[in-house]
């Protein structure tokens, strides 16, 4: 008896060594593994910031960590990211195919798509429709301004109090997709809205917690019936129900949305054995809208709180608006070209933000080498924007919020290639244009407009950010003053 379980113990600790992940040959250093774990006890699971700074600390630009026993690498700095993403795009372009969130998405959509033919076309077929061939000339600008307009009106019943913009920032980057996506905007209590900020947000937190790092650390659990697949289903039926009513109203030919061309599209490929399919389209435009939501609206936050912190900034930005703008009734895209300064702060305001920290993780497509670390197939790979747009020798002035980052002695708009905000390569934000182009339309037409003040009893601004997926500012409020134009004539 006792013979037999010190033979069976023997079993199961042989097992368990046998277990422990080992780093291949060349593999990039990294701290000793344990056992099933890897290096999840390294990491604090609540923010291991501080955690990942001791690691680069200690192992340098690339290193590597085990998340359970899945090897990952970690990518720092703008040679390395440079040369992993650009320069050998086709090895590095891959998702890993085998985390929480691949299940969530069933695998399709184009954001954790992996490296192949219907990431290809699906993400070529976005490209192409948000670039306007799709929707019309000038349309994206439109459904922006459209969208402001209620900005404003909240805007102007708080003049002269102090107002909270979080659920305004994100009411309106979740509405502008909305009406790219579906041709329709929503009131926040609006059931749809609700049921996608409560999806987004139990996802983020489980994506985010022990929860997703267990999930994904233990292929056994997958099984499990899990609750926050739940809250998807149930945004995946409201989007269902609102393609069926785009399949009733629509004229084929005569696009007014992305699922209307996404349809139109379909007509043309037929069955000839294409990616596209309906059920392709339902998870897309989740897809979308979680990729373009929480990403804008925080990088406007962030904004908006280093305008009011920095009034002098916000000055300019107003003078340099009057001057550019004087005798137009709003802004356009196309005014950014005499509008450097102006550039330079929206371009500073997502350098400082640093949205998504940690870009989406990348995938090795197959075994390859990474400054002169052999790096096998299947390694998941994690490209540290932060380190890019914080480091040094690349900015002026890396560690403050400073629009001379993006501006020559001649006062004209420079981008340093330092600034991957968006990340770099085929996988490089799809929603870049469209991104680019709200933030710099919402941030002119409100200083134009408005003027935003850090309320005198808010203390000191906090600007450690909250950790996530994506990065946003800690709550804050501001104060909200009308600017009288001297050259508007008084009624
Ligand atoms: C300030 C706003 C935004 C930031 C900072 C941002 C940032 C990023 C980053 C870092 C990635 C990962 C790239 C990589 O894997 O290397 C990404 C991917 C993506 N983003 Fe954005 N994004 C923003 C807005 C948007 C918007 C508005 C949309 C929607 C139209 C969008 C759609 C996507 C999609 C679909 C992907 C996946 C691309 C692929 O896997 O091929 N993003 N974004
Ligand atoms: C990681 O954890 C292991 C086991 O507790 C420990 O031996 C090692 O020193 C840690 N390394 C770092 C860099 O924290
Ligand atoms: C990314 O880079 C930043 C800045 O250099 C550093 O503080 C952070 O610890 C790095 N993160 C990882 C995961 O290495």
């Amino acid at each position: 008896m006792f013979a037999t379980f010190i033979l069976l113990w023997l079993c199961v600790s042989f097992i368990i060594v046998q277990m422990k992940p080992r780093r291949p040959k060349n593999f990039p250093p990294g701290p000793l593994t344990l056992p099933v774990l890897g290096n999840l006890i390294n990491l604090s699971l609540e923010n291991p910031l501080k955690d990942f700074e001791m690691l680069r600390k200690s192992y340098g630009n690339v290193y590597s960590l085990f998340i359970g026993p899945k090897p990952a690498v970690v990518i720092n700095g703008v040679n390395a990211i440079k040369e992993a993403l650009m320069t050998k795009a086709n090895d590095f372009s891959g998702r890993p195919q085998d985390l929480f969130i691949n299940d969530v998405t069933e695998r399709k959509g184009v954001v954790m798509v992996d490296y192949g033919p219907s990431w290809r076309d699906h993400r070529r077929f976005a490209l192409m429709t948000l670039r306007n061939f799709g929707l019309g000339k000038n349309s994206m600008e439109e459904r922006i301004h459209g969208e402001i307009k209620h900005i404003i009106n909240t805007l102007e019943k708080n003049i002269g109090k102090i107002l909270s913009p979080q659920v305004m920032f994100h009411n309106a980057a979740s509405n502008i997709i909305c009406q790219v996506l579906f041709g329709t905007r929503y009131e926040y209590d609006d059931e749809f809205i609700r049921e996608i900020v409560r999806c987004v947000r139990e996802n983020s937190k489980l994506a985010n917690g022990p929860w997703a790092m267990l999930y994904d650390s233990f292929p056994m659990i997958h099984n499990l019936p899990l609750p926050f697949t739940k809250a998807f289903r149930n945004v995946e039926k409201l989007v269902i129900k609102l393609v069926n009513e785009h399949k009733k109203t629509r004229v084929a030919g005569e696009p007014r949305d992305f699922v209307d061309c996404y349809l139109d599209e379909l007509d043309k490929r037929g069955s000839d054995g294409s990616s596209f399919s309906e059920e392709q389209l339902i998870i897309y435009s989740l897809d979308l809208h979680f990729a373009g939501t929480d990403t804008t609206s925080n990088t406007l936050l962030t904004g908006f709180l280093y305008l009011m912190t920095n009034p002098h900034i916000q000055e300019r930005c107003q003078q340099e608006i009057d001057r550019v703008l004087v005798g137009k009734d709003r802004v356009g895209f196309d005014d950014r070209h005499n509008m450097p300064y102006m550039q330079a702060v929206t371009h500073e305001v997502q350098r400082i933000a640093n949205t998504v920290p940690l870009s989406v993780f990348h995938c090795t497509t197959k075994d390859t080498e990474l400054m002169g670390y052999s790096i096998p197939k299947g390694t998941i790979v994690i490209p540290n924007l932060t380190s890019v747009l914080n480091e040094e020798g690349q900015w002026k002035f890396p560690h403050e919020f400073n629009p001379e980052n993006f501006l020559n002695d001649q006062g004209e708009f420079v981008k340093p290639e330092a600034f991957m905000p968006f990340s770099a390569g085929p996988r490089m934000c799809l929603g870049e244009g469209l991104a680019r182009m709200e933030l710099f339309l919402i941030m002119v037409t409100l200083l134009r407009k408005f003027k935003f003040i850090w309320p005198e009893d808010a203390g000191e601004p906090d600007y450690t950010p909250v950790y996530g997926i994506t990065q946003t500012p800690k709550p804050y409020h501001m104060k909200v003053l009308c600017i009288i134009h001297l050259n508007t004539v008084i009624k």
